[in-house]
């Protein structure tokens, strides 16, 4: 048996084993969506009976945990999160038992553990080398500071996780202890691209030139842009979120693969990103692909990092705009819908590089349910953001917007210039209330 295999039995425990370990005020932080330590998280609810006052970070879980999901957690086991998902919305909202962390995705490991240093951190892993390495596989968003940073290090191994080069690499001596839970990794559905979204993509991509450096969010007009780039050369890839889009452009030989083509990067010759979320095909691309790098996100997501790619491209997804700019992609109202993620960071990070863009795109509609359970027809680009909305992103730092009806740029416009460009891409149905609405609030002046 190699010195990996006898280290690595040393350390297995089983997932009851490791809840043991877990204590009244202990900071528990996990790794976030697919990296998630699936075995651990859904049993933990069952250490509530016995612990008080322990706090649990995730970041964009993928399933219903009973730990947040159950209203009885509550002082028990509470849970704060980075970026909500569809059953966190749930949760918050019946449950009460989880509450949103507003962070920029590049601060938000340091930032945890200035505010309560992780006692515990607990998330997957491959299996290890011959020497000994694991890779964290597909995310390092946060992960390798609290790696660095807790006092206990429990990781899940599975099988199937792709092995990923970068900072996701470490050695099982920084690892206490060891669970065994190889299942399937968790994979996004593909969006199909609608009209609009063609329309958006082919906007953005007009505007996107060869050798450009791309950052593409989350969410599904970003993967509409992605289609629209086929037929780019020397692109290169410096994002938050690696995506499925950024395999097709690779097949499609819209990505630098040789020493010529590479463009001034920051790291030369990798597609560099903090986390990766998709589908099957995505882990197999990633699995020992010496082209690509998950660096932590401190450092991927840092807007001075992002700033030295040259011609660096941000584009991201939002839910509502105002008519001076400000841009709200977390929440609907006071209701939060996910989170700021790294959408002000790479937005900053882009209009500081030489060249560099940033996009935010929108339909300029949205169905709103009701309570007679009919539906309504919003515009997303309105004269005030809905009371409770929370700014993503400043409207200092805004650079240009696109809806289906073309791109207009904010950046250095004065607030009279705003309301007429943005006006000029809101919905035609509603571009003569925004007018009246923009008079009456004196921003038209
Ligand atoms: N008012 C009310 N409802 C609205 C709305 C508005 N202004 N805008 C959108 N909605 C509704 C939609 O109708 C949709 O409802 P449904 O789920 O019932 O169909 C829902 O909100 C989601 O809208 P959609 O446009 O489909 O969202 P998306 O999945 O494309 O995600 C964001 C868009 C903005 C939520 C997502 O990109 C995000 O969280 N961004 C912030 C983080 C970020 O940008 N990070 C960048 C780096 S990865």
């Amino acid at each position: 048996m190699s010195a990996a295999s006898t280290l690595m039995r040393s350390k297995r425990i089983s997932v009851d084993e490791a809840l043991g370990k877990v204590q009244s005020n202990d900071s528990i932080v996990v790794a976030l969506a697919a990296a998630e330590p699936a075995g651990f998280l859904a049993r933990l609810h069952t250490v509530a009976p016995r612990v008080g006052n322990v706090a649990v970070a995730t970041c964009l879980p993928m399933q219903a945990y009973p730990f947040y999901a159950d209203p009885a957690m509550r002082g028990h086991l509470d849970h704060d999160a980075w970026f909500f998902t569809p059953p966190v919305r749930k949760a918050h909202e019946e449950s009460g038992t989880t509450s949103y962390v507003p962070n920029h995705l590049h601060r938000a490991g340091l930032d945890r553990i200035a505010y309560r240093k992780p006692t515990m951190f607990v998330g997957t892993c491959t299996p290890p080398d011959r020497f000994g390495f694991v890779s964290l596989s597909l995310s390092v968003t946060y992960e390798r500071e609290m790696v660095e940073a807790a006092d206990l290090v429990m990781l899940e191994v599975n099988e199937n996780l792709p092995r990923i080069y970068g900072d996701t690499i470490i050695h099982l001596d920084d690892v206490d202890f060891l669970m065994e839970n190889t299942r399937e990794v968790p994979t996004l559905p593909s969006t199909p691209i609608e009209q609009k979204d063609a329309l958006i993509g082919a906007s953005i991509a007009e505007m996107i030139a060869d050798g450009s450096t791309l950052q593409v969010g989350i969410g599904g007009i970003p993967n509409a842009v992605t289609a629209m780039l086929m037929g780019k050369r020397d692109l290169a890839i410096h994002t938050e979120m690696f995506t499925d889009g950024m395999v097709d452009l690779f097949e499609a030989g819209c990505i630098a693969k040789t020493a010529h083509s590479f463009g001034n990067q920051v790291l030369t010759g990798k597609m560099v990103a903090a986390f990766a979320l998709g589908s099957k095909k995505l882990y197999d691309f990633l699995h020992r692909n010496p082209a690509v790098a998950l660096m932590r996100g401190s450092w991927v997501n840092n807007p001075h990092t992002i700033a030295r790619n040259r011609k660096q491209v941000s584009i991201n997804t939002t839910l509502e705009v105002d008519l001076t700019g400000q841009v709200c992609s977390e929440s609907i109202g006071s209701r939060q819908f996910s989170g700021t993620g790294g959408q002000a960071d790479t937005a900053v990070g882009a209009q500081m590089s030489d060249g560099g863009k940033s996009f935010i795109a929108l339909y300029s509609t949205a169905q709103v349910k009701q309570p007679d359970g009919g539906c309504k027809t919003i515009s997303k680009i309105a004269p005030t953001l809905t009371p409770g909305a929370n700014v993503t992103l400043h409207r200092a730092d805004v650079d240009y917007v696109v809806t289906e009806y073309g791109a207009v740029r904010l950046k250095g416009a004065p607030v009279r210039e705003r309301v007429k460009r943005l006006i000029s891409i809101a919905h035609p149905d509603f571009r003569a209330w925004l007018q009246q609405e923009a008079d009456r609030l004196k921003l038209s002046a």
